[in-house]
């Protein structure tokens, strides 16, 4: 009787508990906790579904249509849902945002301060649109050309996709809204990515694939990480405790949250095991499997408090918790003027033999689809619905070029043949570009009549496939051959040959630029490339970008091409919504990441090594810089910078001994100016 009556003592206290009105606030954590149910635990730490992706597609009524996912709401405790939304170069929602330029076009301006500023700019949008936490930066390691993703991601070496990184987090994170940076680790690939096994020496892993992340975790704290769809070393990262407990919490002082990457459902229990705090997009049987795994004694109910704890401790850092008023109205003029100054900064001529700059009075023949229309960025969540995309030829036209109009004219009535293929879910992901146009050799000849032909080369990919070797890394036979046609009839009247890549990622150089006078890599620079390069052809600004990743003569001077599946059948993205887009093969196949810590330029610091067709930290400028000897003291180095040269530019420093230790970038100094940097020295980048 006496155990009746304690028993019944203690189901009194829980239901008077949960019956007391209590709601979330910053400081009542622990009560909240000791008043939900378990359900109610178990469902806190999944997702709302698919609900707000797709709101376009099917009409849903959410908050902000088009975000990647949401929490969902438990309105008892005065929980609110939030919104995640993608991505890296803009915020990714139904609504037009400002397109900025991707990853590997931010990390080669080499400017963090810029970086931030950009981060500041999607910070203030993702606010004014409804949006609490945004899903970038992505900073995985571009460890082969090859990667689909590589575009979304910064650079072949850890400290500059740290630091990049670091500033971009500070940068959104400065207007009261979360980052969430990603994909935590090792996923250097699209081909099988939901399953494929990363396998890497534990010092690699480390010194390269770990390293950014670290520096990330301990200059900006992100308020969440986003582990990745693969394997690493045999254990999914999304259930890896040694990775997102020990590594990240334990010895980094990582604060936040851990959640999924989208689409790949794993073993739920296991995940919050192992500190893997919120299931995205989340789906109803992922509760049911907490509840059941927390009742049969598997999943100890302290581990899910602990993840529960962590999903409350983000929603009340949210703008939503905190009732910050949303605009709706983003300053997108201000913001379309930082996405032109980081295209300015991280165009990298590579080279210029003097056509560079044009002469104002020059007339233009413009090559090459991506001439006319532009790619701003991949597709996939890279993917940003920019309200306009610059093309180069009406940058041209704006700066006062002259364009040849019967080759503009041709290019006009051919893209309006071959539009860019529409899928169900080209809005949410993008489209792919469209197919090059054939030049013939009487169209070449008839173009001529301009003085300067420059000559549009375009690459587009996004997840969910990587890149092929045919017609992507390498140029198309059509490409090359309209390319000679363009140099031997341009050169034959003493005229002029400037190259353009407008590309996402590293493509195959030595064998064709000896047919340009001057080659420049525009990357894939947003809604305002256009502008952008323009001003840079014409010598308004000159160019200071420099190579965040190496362009080698061959692919397989690379030692990771022996270990990167190229030849994969699945070769197109997302986004293309083709019927051979990516098979995913369960629980098979695996990448030996063999070349060790031989990744980027590290694979050709030995006396031994293939020569490269530009090296890491490459780019030229329209003047002439002069550091001075470094200086060392403590954890500092300081170089003094002076221009030398005939025109006003920035320039970047930077040192590697032999990996790169410190870098930073100058104001515009006018010709006989200088300015010191004083730069962070980082002695343990191996
Ligand atoms: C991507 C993530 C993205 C998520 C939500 C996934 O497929 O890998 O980078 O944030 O989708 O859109």
């Amino acid at each position: 009787m006496k155990r009746f009556i304690t028993l019944f003592a203690a189901v009194c206290a829980c239901a008077v508990l949960v019956a007391q009105e209590i709601t979330l606030s910053p400081d009542n954590i622990d009560a909240v906790i000791a008043r939900m149910t378990l359900k109610e635990k178990a469902t806190i730490v999944v997702g709302a579904g698919y609900k707000s992706m797709l709101a376009g597609q099917f009409g849903f009524k959410v908050p902000v249509p088009g975000a990647a996912g949401m929490t969902q709401a438990i309105p008892r405790l005065g929980i609110p849902a939030i919104v995640l939304s993608d991505g890296p170069a803009g915020v990714r929602i139904q609504q037009t945002c400002t397109g900025f330029p991707i990853g590997s076009m931010l990390s080669s301006t080499w400017n963090t301060e810029l970086v931030e500023e950009v981060g500041e700019a999607i910070g203030a949008e993702a606010l004014a649109y409804g949006v609490d936490v945004l899903l970038a930066p992505g900073m995985n390691l571009q460890r082969n050309p090859l990667c689909g993703r590589n575009f979304e991601y910064f650079s072949e070496d850890p400290l500059l996709s740290g630091r990049t990184a670091a500033a971009y987090i500070r940068g959104v994170q400065g207007r009261g809204v979360g980052t969430s940076a990603k994909h935590f680790a090792s996923n250097n690939q699209e081909t099988n990515r939901f399953w494929n096994d990363s396998r890497v020496a534990p010092d690699v892993l480390e010194a390269l694939y770990l390293r950014g992340f670290e520096i990330a975790v301990k200059e900006a704290q992100p308020w969440t990480i986003m582990a990745s769809y693969n394997r690493l070393n045999g254990i999914h990262t999304q259930q890896d405790r040694w990775l997102l407990t020990d590594v990240l919490r334990g010895r980094w002082g990582f604060e936040g949250l851990v959640m999924t990457d989208w689409t790949g459902k794993r073993d739920t229990p296991a995940q919050i095991a192992a500190g893997c705090d919120l299931m995205e997009p989340g789906g109803a049987s992922q509760t049911r499997e907490l509840v059941r795994s927390v009742k049969k004694g598997e999943l100890p109910e302290e581990a899910l408090d602990v993840c529960v704890r962590r999903v409350l401790e983000l929603i009340v850092k949210t703008p939503t918790f905190r009732g910050v008023p949303r605009s709706k109205a983003p300053d997108l003029e201000a913001h379309a003027i930082v996405a032109r100054e980081a295209a300015e900064e991280g165009i990298v001529l590579l080279d210029n033999d003097g056509v560079l700059p044009l002469k104002a009075s020059a007339t233009l023949a413009l090559f090459g689809v991506g001439s006319y229309q532009a790619l701003p960025g991949g597709t996939g969540s890279g993917h940003v619905h920019r309200p306009y995309v610059v093309s180069l030829a009406s940058g041209l036209q704006t700066e006062g070029f002259q364009i040849n109009s019967y080759l503009s004219d041709t290019y006009g009535g051919y893209l309006s043949k071959n539009k860019p293929k529409k899928t169900f879910l080209s809005g949410m992901l993008g489209s792919p570009a469209a197919p090059e146009m054939p030049v013939t050799r009487e169209l070449v000849e008839k173009a001529a009549s301009s003085d300067i032909a420059i000559f549009t080369i375009s690459r587009q990919a996004g997840e969910g496939g990587d890149r092929h070797m045919e017609d992507d890394f390498l140029l198309s036979e059509g490409e090359r051959q309209a390319l000679t046609d363009v140099s031997e009839v341009f050169h034959s009247q003493g005229k002029r040959v400037v190259v353009v890549l407008n590309i996402g990622g590293v493509i195959e150089t030595a064998s064709w630029k000896h047919l340009a006078d001057a080659v420049l890599l525009a990357w894939q620079p947003g809604q305002e490339g256009g502008s952008a390069l323009a001003r840079v052809l014409d010598g308004a600004v000159s160019p200071s970008g420099r190579l965040p990743v190496t362009f080698p003569v061959d692919y397989f001077d690379l030692p990771s091409s022996a270990h990167f599946p190229y030849n994969y059948s699945g070769r197109s993205t997302m986004a293309s919504g083709g019927k051979d887009r990516e098979k995913d093969v369960p629980n098979v196949g695996y990448t030996d990441y063999a070349e060790g810590l031989e990744v980027g330029y590290r694979a050709f610091l030995r006396a031994d090594a293939p020569a490269v067709s530009y090296p890491f930290g490459h780019g030229l400028s329209y003047t002439s810089f002069e550091e001075s000897r470094p200086v060392f003291s403590g954890d500092t180095v300081e170089v003094t910078v002076r221009n030398i040269g005939p025109v006003a530019g920035k320039h970047a420093v930077i040192i590697m001994n032999p990996t790169l230790c410190a870098f930073g970038k100058t104001r515009v100094l006018a010709p006989g100016e200088s300015e010191t940097l004083t730069m962070k020295y980082y002695a343990e980048n191996r």
